[in-house]
């Protein structure tokens, strides 16, 4: 079995300091009433940063984007997590899969952004080419150094393991990591009438450059204590005191909550309407809810009446991340006559939440750097928070305890 590569450079020790914060984060998430929030160097620190990286995200399924942003053979999407380049492609015999798009030969990235590459991947610095399967197919002027067919032999595009689930695409940089969807299924099922698996992408907006932490962007749409003050009156027709928590156990890989509406058909903007049509395969306890969900480390989204909105957080750093957003519709919705203007109208709506949140979120990463800042208690109403804890403490402790046993 494939190991995963670590940098020799980059320290992955537990220091002193590191073995400090991870105590203090395995004594704070045992329960609500006794626990405390996570210490501010989890947000801040380059140090827990780079063990993070290692312990959740190196072994972690990651969520890329959705089956039919790439329908043809060559679309491909091009999704950065921190130092890892990765590309999610379709190949000619209409299979997904995902690479690391960094030549073999001086380690040029392969491709930016998304579209189509056609049947190949040409490398832009001296041609190297490769299929869509990732072997190298042509490498100009090599054959004087090392005969082609030797290098083909051994030359392909590192391959990482590709799961879907409900149309995302995941895949996971540990070769040995256990597949994702068992770990789903009281979510699948509390999903099963909404037929995700058959919703038509949007076009996914970026958001780059996001001046905070990877954890309080999952935190923000897990937690809905902060939507009774933040949101307000924005927010009165799902209140938080219509959520009901889910229990949470070890072999969950997702945390979630329904939270009722007032009224059945709402929706998140200004009117508290759906605007547009209702899925018609909901039944009614569906149409007076919405469901918030996080499948860690980098994937949430919320379920209403009338489609799907997501949001795929990229680490770029300690306090940095990009996002890629993006909304699903039942196709019947889009063919709506006035689609195109109820989606606009239905897109702003979500961003005046985007907005407030983000700012709060900037706010909270510019706290947690004060030397002063001590974890926080929990309300009751943060239940689905202390999952996302336990979530990280048992994927922190099990890595931790790989690094002492090495
Ligand atoms: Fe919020």
């Amino acid at each position: 079995m494939k190991s995963i590569p670590h940098s020799v450079i980059r320290t992955v020790a537990l220091s002193e300091g590191l073995r400090r914060v991870l105590k203090t984060i395995d004594d704070g998430c045992s329960d609500l009433a006794g626990g405390f929030n996570l210490p501010r160097e989890c947000y801040t620190d380059p140090e827990f940063y780079a063990f993070e990286q290692e312990a959740i995200f190196m072994r972690s399924w990651l969520c890329l984007g959705r089956v039919d942003e790439i329908p043809e053979p060559g679309d491909f999407v091009r999704v950065d997590m921190d130092d890892e380049p990765l590309v999610m492609v379709r190949d000619s015999e209409g299979e997904i899969r995902v690479f690391t798009p960094v030549c073999a030969h001086r380690g040029h990235v392969l491709c930016e952004g998304s579209g189509s590459t056609g049947r190949l991947f040409r490398c832009p610095f001296h041609a190297w080419t490769y299929g869509l399967d990732g072997h190298l197919v042509a490498a100009p002027s090599m054959n004087e150094t090392v005969p082609l067919a030797d290098l083909k032999a051994e030359t392909s595009l590192p391959s990482h393991q590709v799961e879907i689930w409900n149309g995302f695409v995941f895949t996971n940089l540990d070769p040995a990591a256990p597949p994702l969807t068992p770990t789903l299924h009281k979510l699948t099922a509390a999903l099963e009438n909404y037929h995700i698996e058959d919703m038509v992408s949007m076009p996914v907006a970026e958001i780059r450059d996001c001046e905070w932490n990877w954890k309080p962007q999952l935190e923000n749409g897990i937690e809905p204590y902060h939507s009774a003050y933040l949101h307000g009156v924005l927010h009165d027709f799902a209140h938080v005191r219509l959520t009901s928590f889910v229990p949470f156990e070890e072999a969950d890989g997702a945390v979630y909550h329904p939270t009722g509406f007032y009224h059945e058909n709402a929706g998140f903007n200004p009117t508290a309407q759906a605007l547009l049509p209702i899925i018609p395969t909901l039944n009614e306890e569906q149409r007076k809810e919405v469901i918030f969900a996080s499948i860690p480390p980098n994937l949430g989204f919320g379920v209403v009446p009338e489609g799907l909105f997501y949001y795929l957080v990229l680490p770029a750093g300690p306090g940095k991340i990009n996002l890629r957003i993006g909304h699903l519709y039942p196709e019947e919705s889009t063919q709506h006559p006035v689609f195109e203007h109820l989606y606009k109208i239905a897109q702003d709506g979500l961003v005046i939440f985007h907005n407030q949140d983000a700012s709060s979120t900037a706010s909270v990463q510019r706290g947690n750097k004060s030397r002063f800042r001590q974890p926080g208690r929990y309300s009751f109403q943060e239940e689905s928070l202390l999952q996302f804890y336990q979530w990280l403490n048992i994927r922190y402790q099990a890595y931790a305890r790989t690094l002492d046993d090495a």
